[in-house]
């Protein structure tokens, strides 16, 4: 067992861990099961979180690797009576059907967006490709997340 600390959602925690522990791992038995946890192997995003501003897929990096660091997990970005724009986006254009990939594309989305405020579709496309959705099709949540871009909050007013 091993004490490591970083910044949670905002807040300063110390969590005790297992060295083979994984982000996911953690994050799930601190009740944040938001996170989901679908191929476990890095490959669906379900799981992804920010990492000091860098999407992360939670499931392929050890909890000790947070030490130190910043993570923002689904729970911290809106809730149910305060959602976050991009959570409105989604159920607006109802890009939701199961939900299990949701929050890894609004967490990897978030992300681009700090990054990139006007992100057009090509890089939703490409930074989102390995976030996998076997419900939707994808047409409705790339409409979801386009309308969340500077790009087209833009263009949408000029025309
Ligand atoms: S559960 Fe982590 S990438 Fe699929
Ligand atoms: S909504 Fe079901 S996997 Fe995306």
């Amino acid at each position: 067992m091993k004490t490591i600390e970083f910044t949670l959602n905002g807040a300063l925690r110390q969590f005790d861990i297992e060295p083979d522990e994984t982000l996911i791992d953690l994050l799930r038995r601190v009740g944040l099961t938001g996170t989901k946890r679908g191929c476990d192997t890095g490959m669906c995003g379900s799981c992804a979180v920010i990492m000091d501003g860098r999407a992360i897929n939670a499931c392929i990096l050890f909890a000790f690797q947070a030490a130190g660091r910043t993570i923002e997990t689904i729970e911290g970005i809106g809730d149910f009576d305060q959602p976050h724009p991009l959570q409105v986006a989604m159920a607006d254009a109802g890009a939701v059907q199961c939900g299990f990939c949701t929050p890894g594309i609004v967490m990897t989305a978030k992300a681009l967006l700090e990054e990139k405020p006007d992100a057009d579709e090509a890089d939703f496309r490409q930074h989102l490709d390995g976030n996998l959705c076997r419900c939707t099709g994808y047409v409705k949540i790339k409409e979801a997340l386009l309308s969340c871009s500077a790009n087209e909050t833009a263009s949408g007013e000029a025309s």
